[in-house]
């Protein structure tokens, strides 16, 4: 069962417990999220080290749901590929990172995987106006990216609203994704700016209180919104 018909969620596994992580995809699954979301860090373009294509691989053969992979590397060109044969269904890469970006947009959707931009919180929506027509989801990040748990840089809900207005003018089709210390008290704020996939970490997998627990308050406060 899907959280809402228009507004999606997923959870990062970043702060999932890793000793048992099909389990933990599983109780994400069960409590009705829509998409499984991957942060792929490479201890360059963001100063934390994650995982590579063995684990979406791994998670690929945990869940039938849309794996969701957030590139955060210098050049991401140079994989993907193999984050494609791991079984990403989207890839997100960052407009900081990639200097042909056009190309390696193009080059994700030839793969056969949807093309997603994402953009730091420094970085204006003009860096990635000139191939918003290609993309499938624009990432707005609301924190600096490299770690789950971080609060939220509540000025990035402008941000959100101006990146919904430019998606509507200029490609619809576009999903407009936002990801970064959203949880149920903020997840109304974002959406009432005009996101409707959301990524959501700490806030799903914690140890306060069970994944089904927090996917129910997260779904409760956007139908309060
Ligand atoms: C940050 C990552 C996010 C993060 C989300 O660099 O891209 O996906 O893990 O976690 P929370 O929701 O805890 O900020
Ligand atoms: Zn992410």
């Amino acid at each position: 069962m899907s959280i809402s018909s228009t507004i999606q969620v997923g959870p990062s596994i970043l702060t999932a417990d890793w000793r048992q992580l099909g389990a933990e995809i599983q109780r994400a699954e069960e409590a009705g999220v829509d998409f499984i979301h991957l942060d792929v860090m490479d201890g360059r373009f963001v100063p934390n080290i994650s995982f590579g294509p063995l684990v979406v691989s791994a998670v690929r053969q945990a869940t039938q749901l849309p794996l969701d992979v957030h590139l955060m590397i210098e050049a991401p060109e140079r994989y993907l590929e193999e984050f494609v044969q791991a079984g990403a269904d989207r890839i997100t890469v960052h407009a900081e990172a990639s200097l042909h970006l056009h190309r390696t947009l193009s080059r994700i959707e030839e793969l056969g995987a949807m093309p997603g931009v994402s953009v730091v919180p420094s970085t204006p929506l003009s860096a990635i106006s000139e191939v918003l027509t290609i993309c499938g989801q624009l990432l707005v990040m609301l924190v600096n990216p490299g770690f789950g748990g971080q609060a939220m840089i509540p000025e990035l809900l402008d941000k959100v609203a101006r990146a919904r207005g430019l998606i509507d003018a200029v490609n619809p089709h576009c999903l407009l994704e936002v990801d970064g210390g959203v949880k149920a008290e903020n997840i109304g704020s974002v959406v009432a700016a005009g996101a409707e996939t959301i990524v959501v970490g700490s806030a799903i997998y914690n140890d306060r209180q069970s994944v089904a627990e927090s996917v129910s308050l997260l779904r409760q406060a956007i139908e309060k919104n």
